[in-house]
């Protein structure tokens, strides 16, 4: 399973690469709101920062909405550097684009799925990745990791190459349910890759050794 952190945010991005887990980043417009990037030239020289941190698939995502514009973006996101991956919300001008890129072996994240019908969709246009967003799907009584699974069984019945990207991941229960399923991918916030390394009886475990040691060494 590959870890991508999403965040748009340096310093988190270099923690987790530091940690030697990292194999990519997910941004959208939000994220980088968050970090208060603003206007083209901002937006680009950030995006270029985060791939001189971690040379694994960087998802940058379109601000247009109509076919013309999607490519245009893509056209000019992918000079940036080349582990960029441009990400695309689904909607029918997105499903074009996404066919289109593809076409041009130019690789695609689809963004903002929510069904297995818009993911198979999506894959049919030959998206590199697809983003069920389980999170937003659980806060509205739905059941997001149902969705993973769903879409990860029908890829597997005909060996879809596109890469289920299970995002909105909210806590490391999510990560591992995951991680049964057999999604290829998991994005989430720092936050979560830090509680999972952490154990209440590693730490206890830790302080009795090195007290054992202190106790027969000085
Ligand atoms: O990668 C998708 C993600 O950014 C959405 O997460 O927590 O805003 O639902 P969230």
């Amino acid at each position: 399973m590959k870890f991508f952190i999403d965040t748009a945010n340096l310093s988190e991005i270099q923690t987790a690469h530091d940690l030697g887990i990292l194999d990519g980043v997910t941004t959208n417009p939000s994220l980088m709101a968050k970090e208060g990037i603003s206007g083209k030239n901002n937006i680009y020289s950030h995006y270029k920062a985060i791939c001189d941190i971690v040379s694994g698939d960087v998802s940058a995502e379109v601000i247009s909405t109509d076919l013309e514009g999607m490519i245009r973006e893509a056209e000019e996101l992918v000079e940036i550097a080349p582990n960029i991956v441009i990400k695309i919300p689904m909607t029918e001008d997105g499903l074009k684009a996404i066919k289109k890129l593809s076409d041009e072996g130019i690789k695609t994240n689809c963004t903002l799925i929510f069904n297995a019908g818009q993911a198979l969709l999506a894959a049919k246009a030959g998206a590199t990745y697809v983003s069920p967003f389980l999170g937003r799907l659980d806060d509205i009584g739905h059941d997001g990791l149902e969705l993973v699974s769903q879409i990860t069984t029908i890829y597997r019945n005909y060996n879809i190459e596109t890469e289920v990207l299970a995002a909105s991941i909210r806590h490391t229960t999510h990560l591992l349910e995951c991680a049964e399923i057999g999604a290829d991918v998991a994005t989430c916030p720092l936050k979560v890759f830090l509680q999972m390394l952490k154990h209440p009886l590693t730490d206890i475990g830790l302080a009795q050794f090195l007290a054992d040691h202190k106790k027969m060494n000085g």
